[in-house]
């Protein structure tokens, strides 16, 4: 589907790129000719992903470096040890994020904080700090933050997460407008389920629950990384540069699923819907 040098010359700093979904779009921005770095808090895991991701790309094309993004002075470190590394940032993937399944009245401020701290405060503080290197150095770029699919609806049992995310939905919006006029393009992708090990160690920790998740979505499974990391290809390349301020939803109709009013109606059979024509038809 892409030409092999789709990324080509392109530097691409992921956060949270060690793992999950992160990982897979790292991996696939080098198929495509980036060279990437990749951040995140726990070091060990940085490195022995960079070695991986290295193994099929030029190892001079992979960088990782430890940062923790509710820091904005460990954010600047980063991005001059990138621009230090490659010469140039050319994209920005706000992916990191903190996220748990739990009744709102059980949280502690600080359970709280600790979702927002990462996903609100730490996709800004990392937005600003290359925002701020890209205007001065009126240089264009791209960034695209993950957000999800109950940005727009929230959703019970992660209440933080859902604050968090509809406060990054309103970020992108927000900047498409503002920052288009340095050349910096917003974009966002809102996944459904991806089971990653992250999230469903946190969300779905049980088989039960895992299967009551594809029961509603309309496709009948979860989201394969590749599908997600196409994507994300697609929106920061060149090819997408006429959209600003969008966000794709990937989630094989999840969401849609429990809006329209008479979605359920999938579950009655063909022999009910005889009965139903019948009575519908005479308007009882
Ligand atoms: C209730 C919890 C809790 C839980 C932590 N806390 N986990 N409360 N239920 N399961 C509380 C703690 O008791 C503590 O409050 C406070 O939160 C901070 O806990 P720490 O462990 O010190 O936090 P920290 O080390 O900062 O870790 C942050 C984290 C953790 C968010 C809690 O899970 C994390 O590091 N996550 C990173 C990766 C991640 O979450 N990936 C999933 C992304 S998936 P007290 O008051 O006791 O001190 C996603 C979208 C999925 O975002 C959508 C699916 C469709
Ligand atoms: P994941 O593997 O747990 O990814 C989260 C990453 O964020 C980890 O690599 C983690 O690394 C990093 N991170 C967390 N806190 C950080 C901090 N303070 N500073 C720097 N890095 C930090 O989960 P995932 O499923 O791939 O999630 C990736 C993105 O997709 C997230 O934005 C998530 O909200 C979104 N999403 C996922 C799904 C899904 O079903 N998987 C659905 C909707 C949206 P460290 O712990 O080492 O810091």
């Amino acid at each position: 589907m892409f030409e092999s040098g789709l990324l080509k010359d392109k530097v691409i700093l992921v956060t949270g790129g060690g793992t999950g979904l992160g990982r897979s779009m790292a991996e696939r921005f080098l198929e495509l000719g980036a060279a990437v770095a990749i951040t995140g808090r726990r070091t060990e895991v940085l490195e022995e992903t960079a070695k991986e991701l290295a193994q099929n790309a030029s190892p001079a094309k992979v960088f990782w470096k430890g940062c923790d993004i509710r820091s904005p002075e460990q954010i600047a470190d980063l991005v001059q040890a990138v621009e230090d590394q490659f010469g140039q940032l050319d994209i920005l993937v706000n992916n990191a994020a903190g996220n748990f399944i739990s009744p709102t009245e059980r949280l502690s401020p600080r359970a709280v904080d600790a979702v927002l701290n990462i996903v609100l405060h730490g996709t800004f503080y990392t937005t600003l700090e290359v925002g701020k290197r890209w205007i001065e150095q009126k240089k264009a770029g791209t960034m695209l933050n993950i957000v999800t699919s109950y940005a727009w609806t929230g959703s019970g049992f992660v209440v933080p997460s859902a604050a968090a995310k509809a406060g990054v939905l309103a970020l992108t919006r927000s900047l498409a407008v503002e920052w288009a006029r340095y050349g910096i393009r917003q974009v966002a992708i809102a996944p459904g389920p991806f089971p990653t090990e992250g999230a469903w160690s946190r969300l779905s920790p049980t088989p039960e629950l895992s299967d009551k998740m594809i029961e509603r979505i309309p496709l009948k499974r979860v989201g394969e990384k590749q599908e997600l990391a196409n994507l994300a290809a697609y929106l920061v390349s060149d090819f997408a540069a006429y959209v600003n301020g969008e966000v794709v939803t990937i989630d094989g109709g999840e969401w849609l699923q429990g809006a329209g009013e008479f979605n359920e109606l999938t579950e009655v059979s063909e022999e009910q819907w005889d009965l139903l024509a019948e009575m519908t038809r005479k308007g009882k």
